[in-house]
């Protein structure tokens, strides 16, 4: 299959139409979208991604009021989370509607439901006469795309079209969060920070969502991997522990003094950690790509998407 890459949002729609999965743009990372409403194409999604199908889907829609097709019971602290945050890097967990099909869910009693705020994708998802299925379209286990030519190096011959809405804006995945015993879950650190969720939704409780989560077999270290090993500390540290290795750095801000040899990638000059969540796989890739034997990468400030950039370096780390 010939894989295009472009603008065209009435092509992008016929593809979907005809129950081809495509790249799309999000805020966050790009997806690989089907329609949500055809189990046939949404199997097609798996395929591609070579994806356990027991790992749901989130659905993708264009607003709030289209979210409510899908969705039956809507908590209080959902509707003003969906008002405040959509379109936005969130997504709400709430129980699905029959008409939502279980390859979708993975057989879970909830839909993961969420407006993402992509020009391009805003309007394509208006043109639609169905949600989009969308993971982040990278294979399985592998670092999430964050340009449609990170889409193109992987899925190209897999897909028809990746349409392009150019480098995402926020860089890490959506923040998951679900209602449970009147609490405020949070499943999934993400691209909006809990400082931000916590002044419209009051306290949260974290619980790394099951599939992502360390305490699942084998989950862990395939999770936004790179192919090189990648650890995780003080950079002094780990270069004193693998004096012989050429290593690849990824730091907050430049480091004082490059060490030679090594090849230095500095997330934010000015430290911040918006600017570094936004570079952050991309960076990843490039190292990974890169000539080095293995990443040394440090962890960022516990605040803002500091916390969602420390996670996904944790899940990547060996
Ligand atoms: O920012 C994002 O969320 C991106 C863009 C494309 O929207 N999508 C994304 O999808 O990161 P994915 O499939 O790579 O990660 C979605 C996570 C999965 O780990 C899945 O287990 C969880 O969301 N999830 C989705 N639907 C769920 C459901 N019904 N119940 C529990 N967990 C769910
Ligand atoms: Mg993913």
């Amino acid at each position: 299959m010939n894989t295009l890459i472009g603008t065209d949002i009435s092509a992008a729609g016929q593809f979907l139409e005809a129950g081809h999965p495509i790249g799309i743009p999000t805020e966050t990372v790009y997806g690989l979208a089907a329609n949500a409403l055809s189990p046939a194409a949404v199997a097609r999604i798996f395929e591609v991604k070579n994806r356990p199908t027991f790992d749901p889907l989130i659905v993708h829609v264009s607003d709030a009021v289209a979210a409510q097709k899908y969705a039956l019971h809507w908590p209080d602290t959902a509707r003003r989370l969906a008002e405040a945050f959509w379109p936005g890097p969130l997504t709400l967990l709430l129980e699905k509607r029959e008409i939502v099909p279980d390859l979708v869910t993975a057989g879970l009693p909830r839909v993961g439901l969420r407006v993402p705020s992509h020009p391009l994708t805003l309007q394509l998802l208006q043109t639609l006469s169905f949600p989009l299925a969308a993971p982040s379209a990278n294979p399985f286990g592998y670092i999430s795309p964050t340009t449609a030519q990170h889409v193109f190096d992987q899925l190209q011959s897999l897909i028809p079209y990746i349409l392009d809405g150019g480098p995402c804006r926020v860089g890490v995945e959506s923040t998951i969060i679900g209602f449970e015993d009147g609490k405020t879950v949070v499943y999934r650190l993400g691209g909006l920070s809990m400082e931000q969720l916590e002044q419209v939704a009051g306290p949260l409780t974290l619980q790394l969502h099951q599939s992502s989560n360390p305490a699942a077999p084998g989950m862990l270290t395939t999770h936004y991997a790179p192919r090189k090993p990648l650890y995780l500390g003080s950079i002094d540290e780990l270069q004193e522990r693998f004096p012989k290795l050429r290593a690849g750095l990824l730091t907050l801000r430049p480091l004082h003094h490059k060490p030679a040899g090594a090849l230095c990638i500095s997330l934010s000059s000015a430290g911040d950690l918006n600017e570094a969540a936004q570079n952050l796989f991309a960076a990843m890739r490039l190292l990974d790509q890169s000539d080095v034997d293995v990443i040394f990468a440090e962890p960022m400030p516990e605040t803002g998407l500091g916390r969602a950039i420390n996670d996904r370096l944790k899940r990547a780390a060996v």
